[in-house]
């Protein structure tokens, strides 16, 4: 069954207060941890790695959706689910062996996404979509939180969702980037499962409040 899910990305979160922040989801509404990690090659950005996703594995305690913007992620998924992600998600532009790696993540007992930057077509998922548990469709260009959602996400959200129905694929479709109270509604209206937002819940006067807000 497809529901509403709001996966708050830990990006915009206060690093020097992280655990307050982390306790701060675990008591919201929210469902998912959305964990973004930037090598400053695949994105022109440096995020964070292990030392973090152990202190969100101590403290999380709901289902952990990693998001690995990094060249090469076949070299660390084993160990990011061994440090507690529920979900790997591993971008259609960073693997050459992508059938492999989706293989591998499910294979140590992880759900696997793909994902595809704002220029990659849908296209291109049409010979692994029957694989992976989650489509994430990016609405920014990766690299930072606080960007500016490109409309023509929703075109893509419709384009995947008649793949996977032609498919008979039981995939998620996420949405990440720009995410705000004016678009979710539409968002999941137009057939989104999951939608990941930084910047609106962690620079809103209430988080909580605003993660309930998300999902109506
Ligand atoms: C962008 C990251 C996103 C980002 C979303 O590269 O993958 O998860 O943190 O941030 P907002 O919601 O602020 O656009
Ligand atoms: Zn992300």
């Amino acid at each position: 069954m497809k529901t509403k899910l709001i996966a708050p990305s830990l990006l915009s979160a206060d690093f020097g207060n992280l655990q307050r922040d982390i306790e701060m989801l675990n008591n919201s509404q929210a469902d998912w941890f959305h964990v973004d990690v930037m090598d400053g090659r695949f994105v022109p950005n440096i995020s964070f790695g292990f030392p973090v996703m152990k202190t969100v594995q101590q403290h999380a305690k709901k289902f952990v959706d990693v998001h690995l913007m990094i060249v090469e992620p076949e070299k660390y998924v084993e160990e990011f689910i061994e440090l507690g992600a529920d979900l790997v998600s591993v971008h259609y532009e960073a693997c050459v062996h992508l059938h492999r790696t989706i293989n591998l993540i499910q294979s140590k007992g992880a759900k696997a996404g793909v994902v595809l930057n704002p220029a990659t077509p849908v296209l291109m998922l049409e010979d692994i979509i029957a694989d992976v548990d989650l489509v994430l469709l990016m609405s920014v260009n990766p690299g930072f939180g606080g960007q500016k959602f490109i409309e023509n996400t929703y075109k893509k959200i419709s384009e995947t969702k008649d793949l996977i129905l032609s498919n008979n694929s039981t995939a998620l479709i996420q949405i990440d980037g720009g995410v705000n109270l004016d678009n979710a509604s539409k968002l999941f209206e137009a057939g989104a499962d999951v939608l990941v937002a930084g910047n609106a819940v962690f620079s809103s006067g209430d988080p909580e409040r605003t993660i309930e807000l998300l999902k109506f």
